[in-house]
């Protein structure tokens, strides 16, 4: 059986990732994988409960923290451990960098506290964490990303922050790559489509490269 894979795919708010998702998705998908595309704060039924409240209701910092790692704990519980169990390639829009960049950097939250949330929601019965092997970071300048999104859908909580907060949210990012270098690969969204869809594939060829070698 094919070892199942865990992608995920991170970035302010603007970013540009989710056409360059579904592009990966659909490689896998050519490769003839099983592909599980997710995305967090989401992904079962109750976690897209929890979406809907933490998107759109004002609430502490912690309450938030511990509403995105609720969510967190049911889609690793239903979807992903199940997922990567049989073998299929996951490919989540967010994952707990996110909480660090976004709860961490952007409100300015325990970092500590982040970490042994994770440590309590994504441990696994080795005692080893669960982390996605692969996190492709599409870093843009907050200026930018404010551009893209003032044409887009209405705003969310988060998208209609001020460009300070994303710049937090890019530092938290930035922070956490240092922490976790191995899994990280940042790609410049500044760029245009076609130029960070092949450096997204660039990545992922490398990538592949290096952990079927
Ligand atoms: P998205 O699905 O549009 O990317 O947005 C989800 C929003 O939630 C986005 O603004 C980032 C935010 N978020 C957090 O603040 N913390 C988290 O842990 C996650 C997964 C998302």
């Amino acid at each position: 059986m094919t070892r199942g894979l865990f992608i995920s795919f991170e970035g302010i708010d603007g970013a540009g990732k989710s056409t360059h998702i579904d592009r990966v998705a659909q490689l896998f998908r050519e490769a003839g994988r099983a592909v599980v595309l997710s995305r967090e704060p989401g992904g079962t039924p109750l976690s897209e409960k929890l979406r809907e409240l933490v998107l759109h209701e004002p609430m502490d910092a912690l309450t938030e923290a511990l509403l995105m790692f609720a969510a967190r704990r049911e889609h690793l519980g239903q979807v992903i451990e199940p997922a990567l169990a049989r073998g299929d390639v996951v490919l989540c829009d967010r994952f707990t960098d996110a909480t660090f960049a976004y709860q961490g950097g952007g409100r300015g939250f325990d970092w500590q506290v982040l970490v042994q949330l994770e440590r309590m929601v994504q441990v696994l019965p080795d005692g080893a964490l669960r982390q996605p092997e692969l996190t492709i970071w599409f870093d843009l300048d907050p200026h930018i990303a404010a551009q893209r999104l003032a044409s887009a859908r209405v705003p969310d909580k988060f998208e209609s922050q001020p460009a300070d907060f994303f710049a937090a949210v890019r530092a938290g990012y930035a922070k956490r790559q240092s922490e976790m270098p191995g899994r990280f690969a940042r790609i410049d969204a500044a760029q245009s489509l076609d130029a960070v869809g092949a450096d997204v594939g660039r990545v992922l060829s490398d990538w592949m490269k290096r952990t079927t070698a």
